[in-house]
């Protein structure tokens, strides 16, 4: 299902402002508008706040100035869980919840009130590498990789419109990695879910995106991926 979202004008205090020359501000003026389904890479060095974003557009965190709109409500008179099922993220350090794998893919269910749908958890598991895990395993003793595949095929059981991806394949091997973009490819395609996917690898958001998210010196520039990644606009953050 696809969502109209938009974000004006975001912004976000520094915390460290004043501190040796510091700017009063992580960033700024930040706006963007998804219509339709999208597949942005947002990328910006490190510390200048693009998983702090994520977890903005998540309502993780709050702005300090600006708005977000889903489907034209402002998040000032949404439910914050709700706007969790649709706009959801999925985090750059993958938390287990306590007891086996299959109470991991269970639990985010029965949190938002969504039955589990064990026939896609064990689709979810095959497509991503992770069928030969007993699901009675205890999640805490999966390694990083397989914690931050759990995790994510936890968040896609909620189906949501809007999945904010922070570095979703920081600690998988490039087979993992492919069958990853693989299968979020195909979750844009066949159910219009719109990915953010914030990554420090820039073939790789050149793989997976149509549209570029540059976060840099407190403000974000958007380009068109082909413009971006084929022609020199980008030199400075190619370099
Ligand atoms: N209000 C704030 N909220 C969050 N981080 C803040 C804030 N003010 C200053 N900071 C600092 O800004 C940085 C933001 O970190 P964040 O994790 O969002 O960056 P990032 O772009 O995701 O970096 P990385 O690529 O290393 O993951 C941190 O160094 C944090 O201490
Ligand atoms: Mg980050």
């Amino acid at each position: 299902m696809s969502a109209v979202f938009e974000i004006h004008n975001l912004a976000k205090f520094n915390w460290e402002a004043g501190a040796q020359g510091e700017s009063r501000y992580l960033f700024s003026r930040i706006s963007a508008e998804i219509t339709k389904p999208e597949r942005v890479a947002l990328i910006g060095a490190s510390g200048q706040g693009k998983s702090t974003l994520l977890r903005i557009l998540a309502l993780l965190d709050i702005p300090d100035e600006g708005d977000l709109l889903l489907n034209g409500a402002s998040f000032k008179n949404s439910n914050p869980r709700e706007w969790r099922m649709a706009v959801a993220y999925v985090a750059q350090q993958a938390v287990m919840l306590p007891g086996s794998i299959e109470d991991n893919l269970r639990t985010i269910s029965r949190l938002h009130g969504q039955p589990y749908d064990a026939a896609l958890g064990a689709q979810l598991m095959e497509q991503l590498g992770l069928d030969h895990l007993d699901l009675a395993k205890k999640a805490e003793d999966c390694s990083g990789g397989e914690k931050q595949r759990i995790s994510l095929i936890r968040t896609l059981l909620l189906r949501p419109s809007i999945l904010l991806l922070d570095e979703a394949t920081a600690s998988l091997d490039i087979d993992s990695t492919r069958k990853v973009e693989a299968l979020l490819m195909n979750r844009h395609k066949e159910e219009g879910t719109t990915l953010i996917w914030v990554t420090h690898d820039l073939e790789q958001a050149h793989r997976i995106s149509n549209r570029t998210w540059v976060i840099d010196k407190g403000g974000m520039q958007e380009y068109s991926s082909a413009a971006f990644f084929d022609q020199p606009v980008g030199g400075a953050v190619h370099s």
